[in-house]
């Protein structure tokens, strides 16, 4: 196992267009993936992308299970998607407060479909396609633009809503980064 460094906004590999993995079921796959639950759990994110960590391939993985910290936070089941794919299934939009591992201690509001399809592979390249709304749906869209070289600041229509989080929210644990 290994935690690995969280790149930080600025770094080159977190603005690239991430390639797509060609072979599943590979021990350098196996490797990243241990890499990034490790970080991801040693972070306590709520989701990682693998350029995050310094590899521009088109990985991620997320997973928020109940915790006391955040009663309001919904479960999204732990999930490693290779290669996704998001359709949006609404035009409707609503906005959220987001975080993330690369932009550590702000937040800010960011406007996300509220309704999502993703399709994409597991490790074993065994496909998966599901349908999700709200904060599951926010995650998966925050984790995939990860893949296309796009940090959530990039998304904000208004940036009087981006703060630092201990500022924003004084004396409240906001919840797990992205
Ligand atoms: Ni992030």
């Amino acid at each position: 196992m290994a935690i690995r460094e969280v790149l930080r906004m600025g770094h080159p590999v977190l603005r690239q267009v991430a390639r797509p993995v060609e072979r599943f079921g590979t021990p350098e796959l196996a490797r990243l993936l241990e890499d990034m639950r490790d970080t991801m759990a040693h972070e306590d994110g709520a989701g990682l992308a693998a350029p995050q960590i310094g590899e521009s391939v088109r990985v991620v993985i997320f997973g928020v299970t109940a915790n006391p910290r955040y009663p309001d936070a919904e479960e999204v089941p732990f999930t490693v998607l290779v290669n996704p794919v998001i359709t949006p299934l609404s035009e409707e939009v609503e906005d959220g407060w987001e975080g993330c591992l690369s932009v550590p201690g702000l937040r800010g509001v960011v406007p996300r479909r509220t309704r999502i399809r993703y399709a994409g592979f597991d490790e074993a390249g065994r496909p998966l396609d599901r349908v999700a709304t709200g904060f599951h749906a926010r995650v998966v869209q925050h984790e995939c633009d990860h893949l296309d070289g796009i940090l959530y600041p990039m998304r904000m229509p208004d940036m009087s809503r981006f703060g630092f989080t201990d500022v924003l929210f004084p004396g409240l644990d906001a919840g797990p980064d992205d």
